[in-house]
């Protein structure tokens, strides 16, 4: 079963990425959020080799999981991420979404992280395509579609990528799978609703939410954007 099987399918989730919150005040930031109806929390790991940029590992992550009900998606954007995998589980991260261009062999990796009770998660950048993927969806809990190239909070929206959620909510329906559909990158109350109507399930932001003083009415209108029919 899937960690956000308890998710409403009719109604978008949002998952705030702490990445954009304020680091000094992680436990408040992240209460904020959850009591402002946040629906889970995406939690953006680098290491400064696969992007250009660090941020946290494992204990951080353990941190939050103890501060927070919220299921953890850790978007792992680092060169071997198969040495960490049962750090981050250990840490109480629910879901761990790779790159596949960081691994040798993504159908095995996604395997693992199963075999070792994770929710598989893979990424694809915006260069990648999901007919690239043949052998990843049966073994999939989420694709995450990055709508920038990783590395950054507050980066521009690439609109170009929205053809990608149609056809992964396309291949979903055609092989009867279950994987979420998620967002990450320059996601923002202006293009929420394209997203959600191309096919997102999740919509992953930082600076959209942690950039607002009140994140429960940045939260609200994020997802009356997304829903507006
Ligand atoms: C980018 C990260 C994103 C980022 C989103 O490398 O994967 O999750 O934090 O930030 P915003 O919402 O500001 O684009
Ligand atoms: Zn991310």
């Amino acid at each position: 079963m899937s960690w956000w099987s308890h998710l409403d399918p009719n109604r978008v989730a949002l998952a705030p990425s702490v990445l954009g919150a304020d680091l000094a005040r992680l436990a408040d930031e992240i209460a904020e959020v959850e009591a402002g109806g946040a629906d889970l929390l995406h939690l953006d790991v680098m290491d400064g080799h696969f992007v250009p940029n660090l941020t946290f590992g494992p204990d951080v992550c353990k941190a939050i999981a103890q501060n927070s009900k919220l299921p953890l998606d850790a978007h792992l954007m680092t060169t071997n991420p198969g040495d960490f995998l049962e750090n981050y589980l250990e840490a109480g991260c629910h879901g761990l979404t790779i790159h596949a261009e960081a691994v040798e062999d993504a159908p095995a990796m996604l395997a693992r992280i199963r075999e070792l009770g994770g929710q598989a998660g893979l990424a694809l950048n915006p260069d990648r395509e999901i007919s690239e993927w043949g052998p990843v969806w049966e073994r999939l809990g989420l694709l995450l579609v990055m709508s920038v190239f990783p590395g950054f909070c507050g980066q521009s929206f690439h609109p170009e990528v929205l053809p990608k959620l149609e056809a992964a909510r396309e291949l979903r329906a055609a092989k009867g799978l279950k994987f979420a559909i998620s967002i990450d990158g320059g996601i923002g109350p202006a293009n929420a609703g394209i997203c959600r109507k191309a096919g997102a399930d999740i919509l992953v932001a930082a600076s959209s939410i942690f950039g607002q003083k009140d994140r429960a009415s940045a939260l609200a209108g994020l997802r009356l954007a997304a829903e507006e029919p």
